[in-house]
């Protein structure tokens, strides 16, 4: 049995800013909830918005804050990200040839893939949106095709699915159809892991599996119709945990209270 544990969305915040105390706090508050009910853990992933402003400061408050962590961590980047920031704070986690932070991980029954969806620069789109470029989507397909036969669980920061939050919706992967496209051409793909939303659903669209988690920082109103995001005041944190048991997994939400 395998257990990786997700937490989504930590925001760090600058170091100049007051909130800063706050969003470590409640990192720590995880990490202590983290140690004391699920020890055991295999692999912790961050699924991006590690840094809120994407400045070398949040990043090395998130470095001094892992630290007592003494298991692989998986960092991924979403769109308060700064690739070369990050890079420049933790110049051990290696980016892909193209210089995307893009990994893989096999298991014994199941491939991670983790996908970099940050746009950077991002002009030409809103800025919360994320993207994948040919090279990144070119770079996806190359590991599909030697997952073979092994089902995959895809993570990345932005969700290409919609979630019936229209706010949000506005704000997923902008070309969510390029990326259907290339995992069609495979059939291992069997569930996407998202974070962005702040929230923990789960569903299926375009016939895969899909889940996110609750925000280590702060969790988002559910209000399908609304314009604009908008933040719950004293919502518990909370993080995934995915138990990998041969060819079965199970996806839990737990609460840190
Ligand atoms: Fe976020
Ligand atoms: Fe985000």
């Amino acid at each position: 049995m395998k257990k990786i544990i997700v937490f989504s969305d930590i925001h760090l915040n600058s170091a100049d800013e007051p909130s800063l105390k706050k969003s470590s706090q409640k990192l720590e508050k995880a990490i202590l909830h983290l140690q004391g009910n699920h020890n055991d853990f295999d692999t912790l992933v961050f699924t991006g918005d590690l840094a809120d402003s994407g400045k070398i400061e949040e990043y090395s408050a998130l470095r001094n804050l892992v630290s007592v962590i003494n298991r692989p961590i998986k960092f991924m980047l979403g769109n308060h990200d700064n690739r070369k920031n990050f890079l420049d704070v933790f110049p051990y986690y290696q980016p892909d040839h193209n210089g995307f932070l893009q990994s893989s991980e096999a298991y014994e029954n199941l491939d991670f893939i983790f996908l970099d969806t940050l746009k950077d620069p991002h002009n030409d789109i809103p800025k919360s949106c994320g993207y994948l470029c040919e090279k990144r989507l070119d770079w996806l397909s190359q590991k599909l095709k030697e997952a073979d036969h092994k089902k995959v669980i895809l993570f990345m920061h932005h969700p290409a699915f919609t979630t019936g939050m229209q706010a949000m919706d506005l704000l997923r992967l902008k070309n969510s159809h390029d990326f259907f496209s290339t995992i069609k051409n495979f059939n291992n793909v069997n569930h996407l892991i998202s974070g962005h939303i702040h929230r923990s659903m789960c569903g299926l669209y375009e016939g895969y599996n899909f889940s996110t988690f609750k925000s280590i920082n702060q969790q988002m109103v559910l209000k399908f119709k609304a314009d604009r995001v908008e933040y719950a005041k004293g919502e518990n944190s909370g993080y995934g945990i995915i138990l990998l048991d041969g060819k079965n997994y199970t996806i839990h939400n737990e609460e840190v209270n």
